[in-house]
């Protein structure tokens, strides 16, 4: 069983898809590990590190040829895959439903891709969950990137100079990031509110002392679809959401919107029109701005002046931090595959409720579920 990592290719990627942490862990089921050059250096990993956890360190071709799994942070071309086992696996994320291409070329080349971000919402799967993982970090990530660009301070300070007032932070979209998110802006002092379209998510923003602002006026709205993910919400529910938005947004000076849908574009939540009644000096964190934006005039890794206010966002936040994202990654990939480690046939054998959500192509086919309805 060979294991190869390979160097991320695509342009701002900084993670990288094992550790040396997970390449021991690999190695003690009996695999071997094969990283590519300078892997890791962007993640502050350095090939020694990699070799002295029992890895071969070489180039890319030598790292692929033969190799039974590979292991990538964002799915590599097919290109990268030559010589590669036939039918061998490629576990990574693919964002599925904007590289249809990419996952066609896998099925033709025969490889069985495995997409991380379709690991399935269960509780055996949470420590394989790289959704999860690196949303967390990226919550984080976006409250300290946004109080940088803040020229205010976040929490109340009394000095003999005068009072400085607390920042006041509303977090939109109360998943793992949101949550992150009104975690650490708690932490800076800051006064923080949160709004989401899941009711079960009020109980979860009071529990981390931060205020909840809900739609009440609009009967019978759960918001939420399978696997715990938000559905798309009726006419009247957006209008009555836009309308409680805009009282509130007026007042805030950090906004952090994380919303998204699954397959779909993020939601719109905030338009020219309520930006122009924010304070001068506002800032606004888009994380969903890869995926389509949450606001009006958000641009990936740009920050752009608009009304006085500045609006920002990422096209990869985790990988602003990629020490800590990368080790959570690999943990990741590593109890996924471990989970399933079949000790006599010494490779991993996928059982089908979680092979068959995260399996993309496989035998020449796509055979997700997913892709084809
Ligand atoms: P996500 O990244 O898909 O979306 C972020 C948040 O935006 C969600 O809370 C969603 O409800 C919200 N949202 C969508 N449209 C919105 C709108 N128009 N206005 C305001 N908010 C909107 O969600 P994420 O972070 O992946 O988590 C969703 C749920 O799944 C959470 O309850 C989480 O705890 C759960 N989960 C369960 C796991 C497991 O059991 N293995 C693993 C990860 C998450």
């Amino acid at each position: 069983m060979r294991i190869a990592v390979l160097k991320e290719q695509a342009v701002g990627e900084t993670r990288v898809a094992a550790s040396p942490e997970t390449v021991k862990k690999f190695t003690a089921l009996g695999a071997t590990m094969a990283v590519e050059e300078g892997a890791g250096a962007s993640a502050s990993i350095a090939d020694s590190a990699y070799r002295e956890a029992g890895a071969e360190v070489v180039p890319a071709a030598d790292a692929v040829a033969g190799a039974d799994i590979v292991l990538g942070v964002q799915a590599p071309d097919v290109m990268a895959l030559t010589g590669a086992k036939p039918g061998a696996w490629v576990a990574a994320v693919f964002d599925p439903f904007s590289q249809k291409e990419l996952v066609e070329a896998y099925a033709k080349g025969g490889f069985e891709a495995l997409a991380m971000e379709f690991m399935p919402r269960i509780t055996r799967a949470q420590s394989m969950d790289v959704l999860s993982s690196q949303s967390n970090l990226a919550g984080y990530k976006a409250v300290l990137a946004a109080a940088n660009q803040y020229g205010r301070a976040f929490p109340m300070m009394m000095t003999a100079a005068g009072t400085v007032s607390a920042a006041k932070c509303f977090v939109m979209g109360v998943g793992v990031a949101g949550l992150q998110a009104i975690a650490t802006a708690r932490r800076l002092g800051a006064q923080v509110s949160a709004t989401d379209v899941r009711s079960a998510t009020k109980e979860q923003i009071l529990s981390l002392g931060a205020k909840p602002i809900f739609v009440e006026s609009v009967a019978g709205i759960e918001g939420e679809g399978s696997g715990g993910y938000a559905t798309e919400m009726s006419e009247e529910y957006q209008k009555a959401q836009a309308e409680l938005v805009s009282s509130h947004i007026a007042k805030q000076d950090i906004v952090i919107t994380t919303a998204l849908i699954p397959g779909r574009a993020a939601p719109r939540l905030i338009s020219d029109a309520q930006i122009a009644t924010m304070k001068p000096g506002s800032v606004i964190f888009d994380l969903a701005v890869a995926q389509g934006g949450n606001v009006e005039g958000s641009v990936p890794d740009q920050v752009v002046e608009k009304h006085g206010v500045f609006i920002m966002g990422y096209s990869n936040t985790p990988a602003h931090l990629a020490a800590d994202a990368s080790a959570l990654y690999a943990r990741n990939l590593f109890n996924f595959l471990s989970a399933f480690w079949d000790k006599e046939a010494g490779k991993p054998v996928l059982d089908e409720e979680i092979g068959d959500a995260v399996r993309l192509t496989r035998g020449g086919q796509v055979v997700s579920e997913r892709l084809k309805g």
